[in-house]
């Protein structure tokens, strides 16, 4: 049997309540297993949306969209849930840290809530271990890894955050523009380390931004607007 896409959208539109036109409409888009592509567009376009969309957070008015061949709005609310703890790791925007647990608890919270990858974790001995090795991959000092994520500055934040989307190897990691605090040179390096760690697991990588200066190290290259015919903003032609 061919192994389905890591993701899949056809034909499908969106919009916020309190939009009169989709924010997004999007005819076709795949992105294959493994594969790693930079998605970029103004603020605003939806590029954020469409990241809480391929999560199963909101569901589309029409359209389809697949997860590792999972049609989403066939699925309950809490099958979705599972299907994003065990094979989704997201990196979120703002990063989401519990602030007050440490930053090794962080990183270990997918395995609390998805067997499937605390099971992987243990490949590296317990999930512990892993963490601990996504850390040190990530180059945060072992020093901070027992501080409590409210005391790390945006940077150690921001790799705590990475390590809590990559552990337990999910299909599909997702990074909502997660370089946005830091500076130019940082932000390339940042995006190394994800882009490695992320082919290490064999993760399919959406990493989502504004800054296409960024794009060089990707597979693909993809600009939301290319792909959305309501990513613009503007008010859609009539056929
Ligand atoms: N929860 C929500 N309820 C209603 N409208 C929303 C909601 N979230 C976003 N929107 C609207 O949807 C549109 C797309 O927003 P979105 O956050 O997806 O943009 P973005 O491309 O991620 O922007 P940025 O680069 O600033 O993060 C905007 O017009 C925004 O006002
Ligand atoms: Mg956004």
């Amino acid at each position: 049997m061919m192994a389905s896409p890591a993701l899949r959208i056809a034909d499908m539109s969106f919009a916020w309540p309190t939009q009169a036109a989709p924010c997004l409409d999007i005819a076709a888009f795949e992105l294959a297993r493994g594969e790693r592509v930079f998605l970029y567009g103004p603020s605003g376009s939806g590029k954020s949306t469409l990241l809480a969309l391929l999560g199963g957070v909101t569901l589309p008015q029409h359209g389809s969209i697949e997860v590792l061949g999972h049609e989403l709005s066939r699925l309950s609310a809490s099958a979705r849930d599972a299907l994003r703890a065990d094979h989704v790791g997201f990196l979120f925007q703002q990063f989401n840290l519990l602030p007050w647990l440490p930053a090794i608890d962080n990183v270990l919270l997918p395995c609390a809530f998805s067997a499937r990858r605390r099971e992987q974790a243990n490949s590296a001995g317990s999930p512990r271990a892993e963490a601990e090795r996504l850390l040190a991959r990530l180059d945060l000092d072992p020093s901070l890894w027992h501080q409590s994520a409210a005391r790390l500055s945006v940077g150690q934040q921001q790799r705590v955050a990475a390590a809590r989307a990559l552990i337990g190897r999910p299909e599909i990691v997702i990074a909502d523009e997660p370089t946005s605090a830091l500076d130019a040179e940082r932000q390339q390096a940042f995006v190394d380390l994800l882009l490695q760690e992320s082919a290490a697991a064999g993760a399919a990588l959406v990493f989502v931004s504004h800054d296409h200066r960024l794009a060089g190290h990707f597979d693909r290259s993809v600009a939301l607007d290319t792909i959305s015919r309501g990513a613009t903003g503007m008010p859609e032609k009539s056929a």
